[in-house]
């Protein structure tokens, strides 16, 4: 079953609560916040304390997409704050290893997340331990941009490795995915879907999810 993860960058932050309520009735599986420090990406948006505010909220799991250098000291915050699910970025983290342990020593579920750039070399070394892997299909910092194509081979590419190496890993895609992309990353081997304004900037949440779930023949 795919799972569909809002990304509340695209939400309008007056009514937080109620956009993520409104996301869960209409079908979400994970709730995506995206965490950005103004370093790592051009872009800064909110920290541990909008990840409370969310678990406040919601019952659903919080899926925290660390866009930030050198996440290691915060991370216990984000744990603290509710995240059931963390990413960090391989370009971002210097001990990935380190990191990756430090997640799942809390029992939180571990990503290793890709720029569009990066490669999947490196990958191999830690893909056993990770609970997924992060596939970014625009280059990170902002909701709305245009998919890059390149990511579907990619994702072949990783779910090759994911079975190669026996991996539980899943593929999670992050980027321009909506009704027009979600078929070609579904057929490469994609599981969670990361959808920002594709959501966020319809009317009616509820028919825009079944429609992306329409789509992959869900
Ligand atoms: C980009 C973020 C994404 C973003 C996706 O840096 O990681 O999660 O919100 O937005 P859309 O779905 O609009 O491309
Ligand atoms: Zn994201």
């Amino acid at each position: 079953m795919a799972i569909i993860a809002p990304s509340i960058l695209s939400a309008d932050f007056t009514t937080l609560g109620q956009e993520i309520k409104s996301v869960e009735e209409a079908g979400a599986d994970w709730i995506h916040i995206d965490v950005m420090d103004g370093r790592f990406v051009p872009n800064i948006s909110y920290g541990p304390i909008i990840v409370d505010a969310c678990n406040k909220v919601t019952d659903l799991p919080l899926d925290v997409h660390l866009m930030i250098e050198k996440p290691d000291h915060l991370i216990p915050e984000f744990i603290k704050a509710g995240a059931d699910l963390i990413s960090v970025h391989a370009e971002a983290c210097t001990h990935l290893h380190r990191t990756i342990q430090l997640i799942k020593g809390s029992n939180v579920k571990a990503g290793v997340a890709l720029n569009p750039a990066t490669s999947l070399t490196g990958l191999e070394w830690v893909i056993e331990e990770l609970d997924f892997v992060l596939i970014m299909s625009v280059n990170p910092g902002f909701g709305g941009q245009k998919f890059i194509e390149s990511s579907v081979e990619k994702i072949e590419q990783l779910a090759g490795l994911i079975e190669e190496t026996g991996s539980n890993a899943i593929i999670q895609v992050d980027g321009g995915i909506g009704l027009s992309t979600i078929k070609e990353v579904a057929d490469a081997g994609t599981e969670s879907f990361v959808a920002g304004s594709a959501i966020f900037n319809t009317p009616d949440y509820k028919a825009t999810i079944t429609e992306l779930r329409n789509k992959i023949g869900e």
